[in-house]
């Protein structure tokens, strides 16, 4: 007997998802384990304490240890959706250097900086919740991961990265 009439092919990610809307299973459980997210090695004694609470802006902003420490965690973490140094070619997922960007045009200080924390509001909350759509997981959730040291530094490497 031909052998792969006996072993179906295995099941594609959209039959799958079918399979689990049809069957009610709840579908994180699909989207679980698919790019489980890789805690970055960084040492972030030089950083100041930031504590838990998160801020509304990065409190790290223009703090130099924080740059070399985020490109470390970038690149150990991120690179591999979002490119290599944060340059934005080549990579499947999107340049994270242009979120925040254009508040670099407001001229008015407090609209600017109340855009700036609009902006760094969303890359934590894109970051710590992942991005899942319909079951499908683009990009896991990085929350219990990246502590906000880390995750702050990150946000101010990619910010200046291809500026220096
Ligand atoms: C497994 C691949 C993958 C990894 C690893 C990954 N991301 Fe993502 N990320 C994506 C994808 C894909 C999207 C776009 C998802 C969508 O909106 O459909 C995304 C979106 C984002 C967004 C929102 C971007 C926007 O323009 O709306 C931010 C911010 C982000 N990622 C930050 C990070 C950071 C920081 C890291 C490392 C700690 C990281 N990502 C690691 C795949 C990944």
């Amino acid at each position: 007997m031909n052998p792969t009439q006996t072993h179906p092919a295995p099941p594609r990610p959209m039959h799958m998802l079918l399979l689990t809307l049809m069957l009610g299973v709840s579908l994180p459980a699909l989207a679980a384990n698919q790019a489980p997210p890789i805690p970055p090695q960084v040492d972030t004694s030089s950083l100041p304490a930031i504590g838990k609470a998160w801020d509304a802006s990065n409190p790290l902003r223009g703090n130099a240890a924080a740059l070399d420490i985020g490109r470390s965690a970038y690149n150990q973490s991120c690179a591999r959706c979002h490119g290599p140094d944060a340059d934005g070619s080549r990579a499947p997922a999107p340049d994270l250097r242009r979120i925040g960007r254009s508040c670099n045009r407001v001229a008015d200080a407090a609209l600017k900086q109340r855009c700036t924390e609009d902006a760094d509001y969303y890359f934590r909350q894109s970051v710590l919740k992942g991005k899942i759509k319909l079951g499908i997981e683009h990009m896991p959730a990085w929350e219990g991961v990246l502590d906000p040291q880390v995750l702050w530094s990150i946000r101010s490497y990619v910010e200046t990265a291809g500026k220096r």
